[in-house]
C-alpha cells in the first residue's frame, strides 16, 4: 500500500551514506572505535556515566532485568499500556511482571498511586516506560522505590532528547534502555543503549552483553589481552560497526529531527483542537520536555475505531495503536498473578487511541491533511 501520508518515515542522508563507507573501508565490522564512539557520544548527549551499545532495546531491557538480579519468585511492577518487549524483558529472567494503571486519560504513564496498590513482599523493582517520550512522575515513583527499596528501570525506548528537571530521561533509575528501531526519534535500524551511572552495574552490562567474557576480540586486536575467563550467563548482545557509525550521525541530527516533531505536535494540537475538538489529544499538563515520538489521539467514546482507522487508510493516511494493552495478548491472558490493581484507565485508552503520522520529514499540509481526515473520520 502506498500511503499519502505513512505513521513514520526515516531522514538518512550523506552523512550516515558516508558513515557505513568509512566502517566499510576500515574492513573492521564489530565491537571497534565506532561502538567506542556512539556510546561515549551517547553518555554525553544524555549525561549517563556509561552507555553501552547493544543490539536493540529488547536486549537492553533483559540485561536491564538480569544486572539487579531479577529472577523467580521476584515482581516487577510496570504498565500493560506498552510494547510486549516490556514485560517479555521481566518474564525471560523468570520473574512475574504485575501490571499497574496508567495516571489518566490525559497522561499516559504508569500511575504511581496504582504501583502502591500493586506492591507486594515479592517486590522488587519497578520498571516504568516514559510513554511517547513525555516523563513519568518520577518524585512519586522515586519515593516509591526508596520506601520500599525497590530498584527504577527505565524503558526509555521513546525518549531521545526528553528531559525532566534538565536531567535526560533513562538517567533517573538504574539502568536505561534506549532503542533505534527504524520508527524511532534516531534509527540504526534496529539497535539500542543501555545506560546507568552505577560502575558496578556498567561492569556487569559489559560482561552480559557478550557472553559473560572478560574481554573481546577488540581487546584481543589492540594486544590488550590474549585470552579471557566467562565470569557470568551473558548473551550475544552486541551491536556492530555499521550501525554505530549510522547511530552517531542520527544522534548529531537528533536537536534538528525533535525541535520539528515539537513543531508539527503543536500544530496538530491547534488544528484537532479547530477541526475535531471531540478527539482527545494526551499530554496537555507542563511536565518536564518531551522529544514527542508518537502523536496518540483519544476518539470520542463510542466511536468504532476499526471503521475510524478504515476511513483514515481510505485518505491514505496511516495509523496505528498504541498499544493494545500487554494483559489481553493470548500469552499474558489468564495468568491472575499479573494483575493486582485494576486497569481501568488502561482498558479505556487501550479501546480508543488511535497514533496519528509523525516524524520531521512530514510537512505542515501533511499535518492538515490528516488533522482534515480525522474531521470527516471521526463523523462517520
Ligand atoms: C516502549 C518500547 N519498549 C521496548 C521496545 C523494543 O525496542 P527494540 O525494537 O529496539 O527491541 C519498543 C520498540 O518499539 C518500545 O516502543
Amino acid at each position: 500500500m502506498s500511503w499519502k501520508v505513512p505513521l513514520a518515515d526515516i531522514d538518512l542522508g550523506l552523512e550516515e551514506e558516508e558513515a557505513v563507507l568509512r566502517v566499510v573501508r576500515s574492513r573492521w565490522l564489530s565491537m571497534g572505535e565506532e561502538t567506542q564512539n556512539f556510546e561515549k557520544e551517547f553518555a554525553e548527549f544524555s549525561g549517563a556515566k556509561h552507555a553501552l551499545a547493544v543490539t536493540n532495546a529488547t536486549a537492553a531491557l533483559h540485561m536491564a532485568c538480569m544486572a539487579v538480579n531479577l529472577g523467580p519468585g521476584d515482581e516487577v511492577i510496570l504498565p500493560s499500556l506498552t510494547f510486549v518487549a516490556t514485560a517479555n524483558a521481566v518474564r525471560y529472567t523468570g520473574a512475574t511482571p504485575v501490571f499497574a494503571d496508567v495516571e489518566s486519560e490525559d497522561w499516559l504513564t504508569v500511575s504511581p498511586a496504582s504501583i502502591e496498590k500493586c506492591l507486594t513482599e515479592k517486590t522488587r523493582a519497578i520498571l516504568i516506560v516514559h510513554y511517547a517520550g513525555y516523563p513519568c512522575d518520577m518524585a512519586a515513583i522515586q519515593a516509591i522505590a526508596k520506601k520500599h527499596n525497590l530498584a527504577i528501570l527505565e524503558d526509555s525506548a521513546h525518549t531521545i532528547g526528553s528531559y525532566l528537571d534538565e536531567r535526560h530521561l533513562g538517567t533517573f533509575g538504574a539502568v536505561g534502555c534506549f532503542s533505534f528501531f527504524s520508527n524511532k526519534n534516531m534509527t540504526t535500524g534496529e539497535g539500542g543503549m543501555v545506560t546507568t551511572n552505577d560502575d558496578a552495574l556498567a561492569e556487569k552490562l559489559r560482561v552480559l552483553r557478550s557472553h559473560g567474557m572478560t574481554s573481546l576480540t577488540w581487546d584481543r586486536h589492540k594486544g590488550h589481552a590474549w585470552s579471557y575467563d566467562v565470569v557470568d550467563l551473558g548473551y550475544n548482545y552486541r551491536i556492530d560497526e555499521l550501525r554505530s557509525a549510522i547511530g552517531r550521525a542520527q544522534l548529531k541530527k537528533i536537536p534538528r529531527f525533535n525541535q520539528r516533531r515539537a513543531e508539527l505536535t503543536r500544530l496538530y494540537r491547534e488544528l484537532l483542537s479547530e477541526l475535531a475538538p471531540q478527539v482527545g489529544v494526551p499530554f496537555n499538563e507542563e511536565r518536564g520536555v518531551s522529544c514527542h515520538h508518537i502523536m496518540p489521539v483519544l476518539l470520542p467514546r463510542g466511536t468504532d475505531r476499526v471503521q475510524f482507522m478504515e476511513a483514515m487508510k481510505a485518505q491514505g493516511i496511516q495509523t496505528s495503536i498504541h498499544y493494545p494493552p500487554i494483559h489481553h495478548f493470548q500469552n499474558y491472558e489468564g495468568h491472575q498473578e499479573f494483575l493486582r490493581d485494576d486497569l481501568r484507565v488502561t482498558e479505556e485508552v487501550g479501546a480508543r487511541e488511535v497514533t496519528l503520522p509523525l516524524y520531521p520529514l512530514l510537512t505542515d499540509e501533511d499535518v492538515r491533511a490528516v488533522a482534515e481526515a480525522v474531521q470527516k473520520s471521526v463523523r462517520g
